[in-house]
């Protein structure tokens, strides 16, 4: 089949890449010349394992094509995904649809055969109806069909989600495009993907709802792992006990820093927006927003605790700045409020992170990035562990660190806290 991806980003360039594997023609575009250039020589603009060698492989065999013209990529294709941006509007809980909106109104200019026009990027419901109206504004109804298929890859993860998924959702009502769908989507159906044909309204919703719960959950064992500290009860304990029950399942109970990335917090914020349009209380979604936004204060409090209150000059490392391992992706971060709020009080920061240094910290003075991890560690009073980067885990950080009493925070729980006590390290995890 031929594909259009528009917007050549973390779910645009991973689908298309998997589609054109998959023996489909596929052209990514994207407005951003410089990131097409850039794939055009098989520079991958982002970091996900797995994805350079997939790119490489598709853009020899001429499956897969890379362009900046929108009006050509569309009419040549019979299947147009729009994959752009859906970020938070200003200082608001809405989404901002302007890309979305923007890409439907260039393919309306463009369609003089019969093209599935499919919203991939996350949107509220009824984005689509918007979209439909758009292009009718242009096109006979008999010439196109919008449909949502909501996707759920994991950065880090992205191409095993991709072409493993738990299942596909396929938002249409239109037998036609459903079945071209199908089509498109066998070879992971036929792997034990669950195929979901439902209403484009409830596949919208169902991609809100089902990162809204994932956050919940986290918001929940990050609940727990507080009280946990005060109780002196190991909140890894609990999530065992508690996740061993089929019902609730372990995955997800992991406490550690605020969630963060570039869907969680924009997603249940938009779902609230949402909810509140439809004069429907979401309250429990509310209180999740609200308590993640309020975890960053939580942590550095325990951070100034952990300190005795001094922070000034103190110097301090944070092993991982990304909001999750395997991934360079720092939208909404935790580290991207810990750090400034500790570099404002005083500390001196050094960073380290597999995927480098990060232009976000670079307004700041004593913010300073080392590209390995004993030149980040070895003069360190505090080392945050951030981000569970695999190659964190085995690191003798006795043997790097200079100082004698230094202290280790660590945020994802990654090391024992006997090993660290048997080694006289001072030790302090999340809720423990
Ligand atoms: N990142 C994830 O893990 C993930 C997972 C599932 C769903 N999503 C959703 O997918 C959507 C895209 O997310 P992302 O992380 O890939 O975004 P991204 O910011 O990495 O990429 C979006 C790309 O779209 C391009 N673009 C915007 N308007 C365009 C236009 N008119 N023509 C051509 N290109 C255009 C931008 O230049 C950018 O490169 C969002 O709605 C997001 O919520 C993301």
């Amino acid at each position: 089949m031929k594909l259009c991806m528009i917007g050549t980003g973390y779910v645009g360039l991973v689908s298309g890449v998997c589609f054109a594997d998959l023996g489909n023609e596929v052209i990514c575009v994207d407005k951003d010349k410089l990131k097409i250039n850039k794939l055009k020589k098989s520079i991958i603009p982002i970091y996900e394992p797995g994805l350079d060698e997939l790119v490489k492989k598709n853009f020899k065999a001429g499956r897969l094509k890379f362009s900046t013209d929108l009006a050509e990529s569309v009419q040549k294709s019979n299947i147009i995904f729009i994959c752009v941006g859906t970020p938070t509007k200003k200082n608001r809980y809405e989404a901002d649809l302007s890309q979305v909106y923007s890409a439907a109104k260039e393919i309306s200019k463009n369609i003089k055969s019969f093209k599935i026009i499919i919203n991939k990027s996350t949107v509220p419901v009824t984005t689509g109806d918007n979209v439909e109206k758009i292009i009718s504004k242009k096109v006979k109804h008999n010439l196109f069909s919008v449909v949502s298929n909501p996707e759920f890859l994991r950065e880090g993860e992205a191409i095993r989600d991709f072409i493993y998924p738990d299942r596909v959702v396929i938002g249409t009502k239109n037998k036609k495009s459903n079945k071209i769908l199908k089509n498109l989507y066998l070879p992971l159906i036929s792997k034990g993907a669950k195929y979901i044909n439902t209403s484009r309204r409830a596949a919208e919703l169902i991609k809100y709802a089902s990162n809204a719960f994932l956050a919940t959950k986290i918001t929940y064992i990050n609940e727990l792992a507080n009280l946990c500290e005060k109780l002196k009860i190991n909140v890894e304990d609990v999530s065992i006990g508690i996740g061993t029950d089929k019902r609730i399942g372990g995955r997800f109970l992991r406490a550690g820093p605020a969630y963060g990335g570039s869907c969680f917090p924009k997603d249940t914020r938009a779902l609230i927006d949402t909810a509140n349009k439809s004069k429907t209380s979401l309250s429990l979604i509310k209180t999740v927003v609200d308590s993640n936004d309020k975890r960053s204060n939580l942590l550095l409090k325990r951070i100034t605790t952990i300190l005795k209150n001094k922070i000034k000059n103190k110097k301090i490392t944070f092993l991982g700045v990304t909001f999750k391992a395997n991934t360079d992706d720092m939208r909404e971060s935790s580290s991207l409020k810990m750090i400034p709020f500790l570099n404002k009080k005083g500390a001196k920061i050094r960073y380290y992170d597999p995927t480098g240094k990060k232009s976000e910290f670079d307004k700041f003075k004593n913010v300073e990035f080392k590209n390995n991890i004993k030149d980040a560690c070895e003069l360190s009073d505090l080392i945050i562990l951030h981000t569970e980067w695999n190659e964190f885990k085995l690191i003798d950080l006795k043997k790097i660190v200079k100082k004698k009493n230094f202290i280790i925070y660590d945020l994802r729980n990654i090391y024992s806290s006997e090993k660290m006590k048997k080694n006289n390290i001072k030790y302090f995890g999340i809720g423990k």
